[in-house]
């Protein structure tokens, strides 16, 4: 903890206010930025917020299933997070007999929760800087073997500083390699199920309201964590009993103001708000579009299967949300960074650091090194994005591919028979997965579509002569759709990941033959090696200058910014942001309310649509205006969600919003369209965060479900 108060404190503690922006490491926060939060609003010390020794508010949030936050609500171990964060776990734990998925769930007392193999929280107990001894480790190797080399280095010194003490470590990069903080985590295996509304409450507006406000989702799931009998962290077992926290958060239903502070602490995943305006040219030229357009053609083949039936729909639902989710975000993204010329905006950045740099050599070239990176790797970044969104974008293909690691394997004989059993045994596990969630018809599908597209759209001089060589021998015209269909359905007919007999046959003698005969396999592989093959050097010299250059650059931007604040990018590290709840105005001539309320939701409401139905009861409930304590006075009305200024990301979902008593009032979800350049470039006038009110929450668990037992469990302040 000592050397933590370096760099960080020093920039931290003399900088100029600005808007809202900034995802503060809590423990790093200065005295100015804790002055600003206390102007907007703030009744906290700041031991409250954050203890090294104490409980403070930091003991109550939990990085939530390796991707999402959540926050313990109770003094047993209960945790909210959002719908779309217990989603995996909900739809596993369903059947077309109980479709919690589709009903929702509640369990009504401790034993009736489900077990959610897979899932874990984890607790961050400890943060130290440990930027010199990572510098002493790196020294001797050369900064464009960086990228490649360091997070091997890095995971390895976590693993070590981690041995034997049964905590988790993790070694984190920040201000582009400039500094490194280490992380201690404690992770509890046991995570149950506890409530879930039904699906049209918990994504209702779907995709289609997705990223956008006003938003009428009721987006929270429940779960509880538990431990061994003498306090430990365990996995599943029946003798397990429930967590006690440090600090669990207070739930208030006082209801809220437009300007009232607010602050969400969580585990955003990554931003890249320094970004050069090379790399912002990449991603709306090659990277965004493709990937949308590749999401596009296999989110329209999951959905036909989906439709068809429920049991494909229990399936399919968890990755497809995945793959839309980021699919309309990417498009949101182009069109933002577009828009408000992003590009412009960096190149002037770019121009103040020049001149800021003049005279001083090291940073001579800089942009011109980083241009000339980016135009080499140009000619082959659509390549990449549809090998990773297009052939891998085939489920089968994608597992086809893991199956590398044993061919190596099988291949070297120098490997252990200990080391080629451990990859096996990964293997099996890993097959039973990806065949319980393995929709083959649409699966069979996207490998016709995609291989065809990579046929069409790439540059001929780049594709794998040899498959496509093939392909026409066996089908015919390569211009031809059916090509693909046939080929496709002998792939899915004749490889044996998809057949039992021949699967368990297989695994347990593997053999370097068979494998390369399956068709599955050799088609991942032909992809895989011919661009790893020709281009994979380009990448990983793009890679490697890239990482050197933009170090340099970030380098140069905290010796000139001096004084000032940053924050560094969100990189799955617990921070803090504040802001106030805020209305907006999105466009001319149009202005956003900060709530919004099941009136609208009955106007957005269309009785058995996919997307926009709602359930009986809520409907029932609506109508008898039946809102309990949980009706909000000003609107007399039930506020589903409300929006802050608050700086978030993708990896805050689920994280709690804070009032300024250090009461939960909400749980951040999403958000707004306006800002979805928001990872690269924070607009201080159109970012909001979207957030469920707490109080609908409470509503729909207690009018809805029924669940006055976990109403009773959570400490309720009304005044
Ligand atoms: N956009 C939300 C987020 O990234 C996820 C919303 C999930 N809902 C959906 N319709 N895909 O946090």
């Amino acid at each position: 903890m000592k050397k933590l108060f370096s760099i960080l404190f020093v920039t931290l503690s003399f900088f100029s206010i600005k808007a809202d922006e900034g995802m503060w490491l809590v423990q790093l926060i200065g005295e100015k930025t804790y002055a600003d939060m206390v102007k907007k609003g703030l009744k906290l010390t700041k031991e409250q917020l954050y203890s090294a020794n104490k409980s403070s508010i930091k003991d109550a949030i939990v990085l939530f299933g390796g991707g999402c936050t959540a926050e313990i609500v109770s003094k047993e171990g209960l945790v909210f997070t959002n719908h779309h964060c217990g989603y995996g776990s909900i739809a596993a734990a369903s059947s077309v007999a109980h479709n919690y998925l589709r009903d929702g769930f509640w369990a009504k007392s401790k034993q009736e929760e489900i077990a959610s193999p897979g899932l874990s929280v984890q607790f961050l107990l400890n943060i130290d800087d440990v930027t010199d001894k990572v510098n002493e480790k790196i020294k001797d190797i050369p900064v464009n073997e960086l990228a490649a080399k360091l997070p091997g280095i890095l995971a390895s010194m976590s693993a070590k500083a981690g041995e034997g003490t049964g905590y988790e470590i993790r070694i984190g990069s920040f201000f582009k390699g400039n500094q490194f903080l280490q992380f201690t985590y404690q992770r509890y295996t046991d995570v149950r199920l506890v409530g879930a509304p039904p699906e049209s409450i918990g994504k209702f507006g779907g995709d289609t309201d997705n990223w956008e406000w006003p938003r009428h989702t009721g987006d929270f799931s429940i779960f509880r964590v538990y431990m061994s009998k003498d306090g430990k962290p365990a996995d599943y077992s029946a003798e397990n009993i429930p967590y006690v926290p440090k600090h669990f958060l207070p739930v208030s239903i006082k209801g809220l103001k437009d300007g009232d502070f607010s602050m969400i602490y969580g585990y955003p995943g990554g931003t890249n708000r320094y970004e050069t305006s090379y790399g912002v040219k990449l991603k709306i030229d090659i990277e965004n579009p493709f990937t949308v357009s590749l999401r596009d053609a296999r989110l329209k083949l999951m959905m036909t299967e989906m439709l068809k039936d429920p049991a494909n729909k229990i399936q399919l639902a968890s990755y497809y949300a995945q793959v839309a989710n980021y699919w309309k975000f990417f498009d949101g993204e182009t069109k933002q960074l577009v828009k408000y010329n992003t590009i412009a905006q960096k190149q002037k950045d770019e121009a103040a650091f020049e001149a800021w740099a003049k005279g001083k050599p090291e940073y001579d070239n800089l942009f011109v090194n980083i241009k000339s990176a980016y135009d080499n790797w140009r000619p082959y970044a659509k390549h990449r994005v549809y090998i990773a969104e297009g052939i891998m974008g085939s489920p089968l293909l994608a597992f086809a591919a893991t199956l590398k690691g044993l061919d190596v394997a099988l291949s070297d004989k120098t490997t252990t028979a200990e080391n080629l059993n451990k990859t096996i045994a990964a293997l099996k596990g890993a097959q039973e997965r990806f065949i319980k969630n393995e929709n083959i018809i649409s699966d069979r599908n996207i490998l016709g579509i995609v291989t065809k597209l990579f046929y069409t759209d790439i540059d001929p001089s780049q594709r794998p002569q040899a498959f496509y060589g093939a392909l026409k021998t066996t089908y015919g015209s390569l211009e031809k759709e059916e090509t693909y269909e046939k080929f496709a359905k002998d792939v899915f007919a004749n490889t044996l990941i998809l057949n039992k007999e021949k699967w368990d046959a297989f695994i347990a003698k593997p053999d370097t033959a068979t494998l390369h005969k399956d068709p599955a396999y050799k088609t991942a592989i032909s992809f895989l090696d011919n661009f790893n093959n020709n281009y994979g050097k380009f990448f990983a010299d793009f890679n490697g200058a890239t990482y050197a250059l933009n170090k340099k650059y970030l380098k140069g931007v905290l010796e000139m910014k001096k004084g000032q604040a940053i924050y560094p990018d969100a990189n799955q590290t617990m921070r803090v942001s504040y802001g106030n709840v805020k209305s907006y105005t999105p466009r001319d001539g149009v202005s956003y309310n900060y709530v919004c309320t099941l009136n609208g939701l009955m106007e957005k409401y269309k009785p058995g649509d996919y997307e926009f139905d709602a359930p009986a009861k809520l409907i029932e409930l609506i109508k008898n205006k039946d809102y309990g304590q949980y009706i909000d006075k000003q609107t007399n009305d039930i506020v589903v969600s409300f929006i802050t200024t608050d700086d978030i990301t993708g990896g805050n979902s689920g994280s709690p919003v804070i009032n300024a008593k250090g009461e939960l009032i909400g749980l951040a979800f999403d958000g707004n369209y306006e800002a979805l350049s928001h990872k690269i470039a924070f607009d201080k006038n159109l970012n909001r965060t979207i957030c469920v009110d707490v109080r609908f929450v409470l509503f729909v668990i207690d009018k809805l479900g029924g669940a006055k037992n976990i109403i009773d469990e959570l400490v309720i302040m009304k005044n």
